[in-house]
């Protein structure tokens, strides 16, 4: 069969948190995998079925730095090489489990399920001005998605979605139609706007350092294959506009959406955000959390009823002007798997 998802590539597997006792299953472009934190506080993935009977691993036990298998006991260390059969007297000879990349990051266990070689810790997805003082942080959240991550990332790529899906949140003046400017790359695609001289939306409204109308600019960078930037601007009415260096009194917030794949019907999406203002107020943050948390359920409420509807549909779908970036992405995505397909 072929794969239908990018494989060289990092893919969030779960929060450093969730992993918890030291073992848990999780599924990452259908590969079931046993994700185990060893005693330096490192990471390991293992395909999720002992050799003996396919027991899921994940159901096992840790013993330090090895996992045992919960049936019979097989032991296998993070190479995935078994070091134990118990119930066979010796090791039987060649017995393995796969075992891929894995590397924590921003408190997420990121995984690499294609060539090992190309495995290169450094291609994580960066996260712009984390650590750093005067950024805030939100504690990170995730949900589970039932549609292929095409969906969301065509979601992503247009912004004008907030002025029907967010209205009590996103939403603003000039969201619904304005046009998108769009920068392509080798790394994914950008669609950006500027806003001028609009009201505050909701969500942002109550953070401002400033009073009054604002410029906005909205960007939403998407990167191959399913991960997402999502940076917005607000400055005094006057003061935004491209060209213009930032305003001091400037309000930036940036998102970070990690789409994980879990199968063609799937997807895990987990995020974050980083804001340059009130960054020491938990209380912030815990409302950032809360308030985001709220406008994806909106998101999910409509990605899983699109899925839905494409499913059951006989009749072809139609493009709008506001497809543009999504249709670009998807058109070089499939490239992308083409050429991993080939390899
Ligand atoms: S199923 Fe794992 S040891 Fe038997
Ligand atoms: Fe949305």
């Amino acid at each position: 069969m072929q794969p239908m998802f990018v494989r060289n590539t990092w893919y969030a597997a779960a929060w450093e948190r969730e992993v918890g006792d030291g073992l848990i299953g999780v599924t990452v472009a259908g590969e079931p995998l046993a994700i185990h934190r060893r005693v330096d506080g490192s990471y390991t993935a293992l395909h999720d079925a002992c050799p003996h009977r396919k027991l899921p691993l994940s159901m096992g036990r840790v013993h330090g730095d090895v996992v045992e298998c919960g049936y019979h006991g097989m032991r296998f260390d993070g190479s995935g090489a078994c070091v134990a059969a118990p119930t066979n007297g010796t090791v039987p000879p060649g017995v393995a489990v796969r075992s891929f990349p894995a590397h924590a990051r921003y408190g997420l266990v990121w995984v690499w399920l294609g060539d090992p070689v190309l495995a290169d810790p450094a291609t994580i997805f960066e996260v712009r001005h984390w650590g750093e003082p005067g950024w805030g942080c939100t504690v990170g959240d995730d949900m589970v998605v039932a549609c292929h991550h095409g969906y969301i990332t065509d979601n992503l790529l247009d912004p004008s979605h907030v002025a029907w899906v967010h209205p009590a949140s996103f939403a603003g003046a000039g969201t619904d139609d304005t046009p998108m400017e769009i920068t392509l790359a080798d790394s994914g695609v950008t669609v950006w706007r500027w806003l001028f001289d609009t009201p505050p939306p909701p969500f942002y409204a109550p953070y401002l350092p400033f009073d009054g109308n604002c410029d906005r600019k909205q960007q939403y960078e998407v990167r191959y294959p399913s991960h997402a930037l999502i940076t917005a601007i607000f400055t005094p009415a006057g003061e935004g506009g491209e060209d213009r260096p930032l305003h001091p009194d400037a309000f930036v917030m940036d998102s970070y959406n990690f789409l994980t794949p879990v199968d063609e019907r799937t997807t895990r999406y987990f995020w974050f955000q980083m804001r340059n203002v009130q960054a020491d107020d938990n209380a912030v943050s815990l409302q950032f959390a809360a308030s985001v948390k709220a406008a994806f359920a909106e998101d999910k409420v409509v990605l899983e009823a699109v899925q839905r509807g494409i499913d059951a549909s006989t009749t072809p779908i139609i493009n709008l002007r506001s497809d543009t970036g999504g249709v670009r992405f998807r058109r070089r995505l499939e490239h992308l798997l083409e050429a991993e397909r080939a390899r």
